[in-house]
């Protein structure tokens, strides 16, 4: 009975280890995950006008993605961007990915990972 009340802050310790020796890998999936949803027609659909290493049959209405994080090394401005362009340029051609829900945030963050990479 006695130890009872220091099981909650136990808990929370394990909890915030476990997560810490995750993160590495969890770090490398959401950049699988980010070039999955890039290259995918039916979700970032990315390539439909960017030129993407690695990705098929690219259309080349918007610049090539490329030295992302020479560009832009604030990754909240990719975030930005994703979330709505429309806001840095009201003519893009760009579909505002997160106003519009056609990504999730948590979708925008991979891809935001795997446009870093690039
Ligand atoms: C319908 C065409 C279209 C689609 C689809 C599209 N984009 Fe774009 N994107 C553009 C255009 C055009 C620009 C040029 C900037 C502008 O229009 O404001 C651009 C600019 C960008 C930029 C800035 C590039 C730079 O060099 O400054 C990034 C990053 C970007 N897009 C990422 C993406 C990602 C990631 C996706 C998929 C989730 C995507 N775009 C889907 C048309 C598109």
């Amino acid at each position: 009975m006695t130890a009872f009340p220091c099981k909650p802050a136990l808990l929370l310790t394990l909890v915030a280890l476990t997560g810490f020796a995750a993160s590495p890998a969890r770090a490398q999936s959401t950049v699988a995950d980010g070039e999955k949803l890039a290259f995918d027609r039916g979700k970032g659909n990315c390539l439909t006008c960017h030129v993407i290493r690695g990705g098929d049959l690219p259309g080349t209405i918007g610049p090539e993605l490329k030295d992302i994080k020479t560009k832009y090394p604030d990754r909240n401005e990719l975030v930005a961007i994703l979330f709505d362009e429309t806001k840095r340029n009201p003519q893009t051609m760009m579909p505002p990915f997160g106003r519009n829900r056609l990504l999730t945030d948590q979708e925008i963050s991979a891809i935001v990972d795997f446009l870093q990479t690039l």
